[in-house]
């Protein structure tokens, strides 16, 4: 068990990817603080979490976009737990569109919840892992961050931004012993994948040297290596789970 005794919070974590990486995360022992924006699937999960895997889990529903959010679910997740270990910044939204044709509004919204969600999360819950002296964060950020994508400016900026936020954490922490790492996945078959059209996928997966796309279970195993010891002198690093498609 490479996380008894760990206590992770995970955002975005009701489905996909968030949702693997707390299955994988409870399957070697961590307690688990399941969030998300969406109060009714936030709850479902974290009820299933302690059914599957005997785990003590709590369900905390927040908006990463707002700052007063991720400071009480820090706080609802020490008053249950004590510490907070291990801080995944999985929430994330597409809202896609060439550039001359995508909204002010869209533009907003996407930095709001990708970029300005990591930002709080780790305003709020790194406070606490300075006090601890102690901590790992995983930031999920895209390959899409790394190359660019037609059709994704506001994602694709704020991915990128999430790496440099990353690297930017890793220094300002390190001395107290908190690594900060990211996961840039290519295409994973989630809801945000399926939006896609057949055609899209076949595309896509056409430029995987691996010929498939890739899983949310193959993220979450990423994330277990950066949350466990067996990372311990890994920091500032972007992992890419991409089938090959970005080298
Ligand atoms: N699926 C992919 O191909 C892919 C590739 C690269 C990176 N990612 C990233 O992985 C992460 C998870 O994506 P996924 O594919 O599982 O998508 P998903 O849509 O299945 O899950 C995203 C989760 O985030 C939650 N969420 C959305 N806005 C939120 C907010 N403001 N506050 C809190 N929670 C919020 C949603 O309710 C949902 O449960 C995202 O950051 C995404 O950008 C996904």
């Amino acid at each position: 068990m490479r996380l008894q005794g760990k206590i992770a919070v995970i955002t975005g974590s009701a489905q996909g990817i968030g949702r693997a990486i707390a299955e994988v995360f409870a399957s070697e022992g961590a307690q688990l603080v399941i969030s998300d924006i969406n109060a009714e699937s936030t709850r479902k999960t974290a009820d299933e979490m302690e059914t599957r895997y005997g785990v003590e889990t709590i369900a905390v529903v927040c908006n990463v976009a707002k700052l007063e959010d991720c400071e009480a679910l820090t706080k609802v997740s020490l008053d249950k737990f004590s510490k907070i270990d291990i801080l995944v910044n999985n929430a994330g939204i597409t809202k896609d569109n060439l550039i001359l044709r995508m909204s002010e509004a869209d533009w907003d919204a996407v930095i709001a919840v990708n970029l300005k969600g990591v930002f709080n999360c780790i305003k709020a819950v790194g406070k606490q892992m300075l006090k601890q002296r102690q901590g790992r964060i995983v930031n999920i950020a895209s390959v899409v961050g790394q190359m660019g994508n037609t059709g994704q400016i506001n994602y694709s900026a704020s991915k990128g931004g999430v790496i440099s936020m990353t690297k930017t954490c890793a220094r300002e922490f390190a001395s107290r012993n908190i690594l900060v790492n990211a996961i840039a996945p290519g295409f994973i078959r989630t809801a945000m994948t399926d939006k896609l059209t057949e055609d899209q996928k076949q595309v896509m997966t056409s430029a995987v040297p691996l010929l498939r796309l890739g899983e949310a279970s193959d993220v979450a195993k990423a994330a277990l290596f950066f949350a466990s010891d067996d990372s311990s002198y890994v920091t500032g690093h972007v992992l890419a789970v991409n089938g090959g498609m970005y080298m």
